[in-house]
């Protein structure tokens, strides 16, 4: 799979994954930021963005999204990354280091969790992906979500963001958000294998997270062997949207 991707700077690899409904640029003011230091690659994840799914494919596992970074890695001709997956860029985090450890030298976790859906969960993402797919759209999903996943003030004070929000959701393909979806509902459950994690591992969420609480996130980060936690000051669930800088002041921080 050909994935599209934006990169920008030179040294170690950063690999930073969006979440969903999303895609690369949700990361547009953390490539700039981060350049100066590291080489930033943003791809879109497969059936996202500009990155198509392959023909006829309804759904999309969370594994095949990590071996397509493997495979993209290969092409850049990159033997080591530090892995920054956001939400559903960590559902794929989790996969990635199962099936692709060899590449990893440190791990990061944004607004995100180890837990595969409730069986509740799951079918509602089943009922999303046929709506997606029956309304041809994606619209109804940036008006439901935006409420959850961006924090008061960023409604309030940041319409620029809610704007870029709004913007990416709706441009996905109603296809690939199905598909993606339906990967999401199927996904493991890596809660039983945290303590086998070896690599340094950053964990961070928003202080008005509601998806993916500080708490939470707090105790994921404890149960790793070598974790850490940071907690985001003024954003929610799209941390590195709300507060760019706070977020590339932590991951500068545990990169060095
Ligand atoms: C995300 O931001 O990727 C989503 O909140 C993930 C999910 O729906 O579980």
């Amino acid at each position: 799979m050909n994935l599209y991707y934006e990169e920008k700077g030179k040294g170690s690899l950063l690999l930073l994954i969006h979440g969903f409904p999303f895609d690369h640029r949700m990361w547009d003011d953390l490539r700039e930021l981060l350049s100066e230091t590291f080489r930033v690659v943003t791809p879109d994840l497969r059936g996202m963005g500009k990155s198509p799914l392959q023909e006829s494919q309804n759904v999309v596992t969370m594994a095949e999204l990590a071996d397509d970074l493997a495979e993209l890695l290969d092409r850049l001709g990159v033997g080591k990354c530090t892995f920054c997956g956001l939400s559903m860029g960590g559902y794929v985090g989790w996969e990635f280091w199962q099936r692709h450890s060899g590449y990893l030298e440190k791990l990061i976790f944004c607004d995100t969790n180890a837990a595969a859906d409730t069986p509740e969960g799951a079918a509602q993402r089943y009922a999303t992906a046929q709506r997606v797919e029956s309304e041809k759209s994606v619209a109804f999903l940036a008006d439901g979500m935006a409420g959850k996943l961006l924090a008061p003030r960023t409604l309030t004070e940041k319409p620029w963001v809610v704007e870029r929000y709004r913007r990416m959701v709706e441009e996905n393909s109603p296809q690939g958000v199905a598909a993606v979806a339906r990967g999401m509902a199927q996904r493991h459950d890596f809660r039983s294998k945290l303590r086998e994690v070896a690599c340094p591992t950053l964990v961070l969420t928003g202080d008005s997270d509601v998806l993916s609480p500080p708490a939470d996130m707090l105790a994921l980060a404890e149960s790793l062997p070598d974790g850490r936690f940071v907690e985001i000051p003024h954003a929610g669930h799209l941390t590195p949207m709300e507060n760019p800088h706070a977020v590339a002041e932590a991951i500068r921080h545990f990169m060095q």
